[in-house]
């Protein structure tokens, strides 16, 4: 008796392992080799738009009424600029010019970012993340699906005289926010964007983004309000 019931716990031991061998075999991974993001299951929005059109400010809103995490990929990069490690130096050349950096270094800083913040955080705000078509399905791939897009237009015109103005205001100037270094920033959203967008189409949110900020921020809240309650709905 004593006998088959070890036999019977061996068996068991070993089938177990041999499904999470096979499951993990097929898990996607992050860079890092974790995947919990996956299954947290918490809100995930990218936030896009041209430079200027005002990513960071409604950010910012949306932190204040909902404390999500927000991680601009534009700010991950600075900080390993100014963090002065050769990386950053290379990555600061390339920024200069208004062209994007390689996807892995983004997705290496958003992943490390993202899983210091998951024992404690709401949602994810992904502000300026994916800038050309194959960012986003890696970013699927390694981190976790996104919910929705927040796509924030603008025209060109209202890009320029938003970053030139914020250029003459600010104490610190941007080293890209100069009319050369715009121009090709500009070049490089249209000729990427609406590649990106067509693969979302449910995902996606087109908000007017030429008005002022409180107007959009209430096309913000209603889309927010919408995906925490389908959330909510599926928990339930
Ligand atoms: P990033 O830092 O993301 O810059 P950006 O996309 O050019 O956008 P900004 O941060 O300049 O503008 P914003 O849309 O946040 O507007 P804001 O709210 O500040 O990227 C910089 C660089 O990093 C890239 O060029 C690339 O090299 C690299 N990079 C980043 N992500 C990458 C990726 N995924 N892959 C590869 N490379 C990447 O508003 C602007 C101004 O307008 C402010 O003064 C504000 O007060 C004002 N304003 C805002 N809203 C309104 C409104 N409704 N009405 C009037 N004024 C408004």
């Amino acid at each position: 008796m004593l006998f088959m019931c070890h036999q019977m716990a061996m068996e068991h031991e070993s089938k177990q392992k041999e499904q999470a061998a096979s499951s993990s075999a097929s898990a996607p991974q992050t860079p890092s080799g974790e995947n919990s993001m996956r299954d947290a299951n918490v809100p995930i929005i990218w936030v896009l738009g041209g430079p200027g059109c005002g990513k960071g400010t409604q950010c910012e809103k949306i932190v204040a009424k909902y404390n999500f995490s927000h991680f601009s990929t534009g700010d991950l990069l600075r900080e390993e600029v100014a963090s002065g490690s050769d990386k950053g130096k290379e990555l600061q050349a390339m920024m200069k010019q208004g062209i994007l950096v390689p996807n892995e270094a983004v997705l290496k800083l958003l992943e490390a970012a993202m899983a210091k913040a998951l024992s404690s955080t709401v949602g994810y705000l992904i502000d300026g993340y994916p800038r050309e078509p194959a960012q986003g399905p890696e970013f699927e791939k390694f981190i976790a699906p996104v919910d929705i897009i927040l796509y924030f237009e603008c025209s060109n015109e209202t890009l320029v005289a938003r970053i030139m103005k914020r250029a003459s205001e600010s104490a610190t100037v941007r080293a890209d926010d100069n009319e050369e270094t715009l121009k090709t920033r500009i070049a490089t959203f249209r000729e990427n964007t609406e590649k990106i967008l067509v693969q979302y189409p449910t995902q996606l949110k087109r908000i007017n983004a030429e008005r002022a900020p409180e107007e959009i921020f209430a096309d913000v809240e209603k889309y927010i309000d919408e995906l925490l309650a389908a959330k909510g709905a599926k928990k339930a």
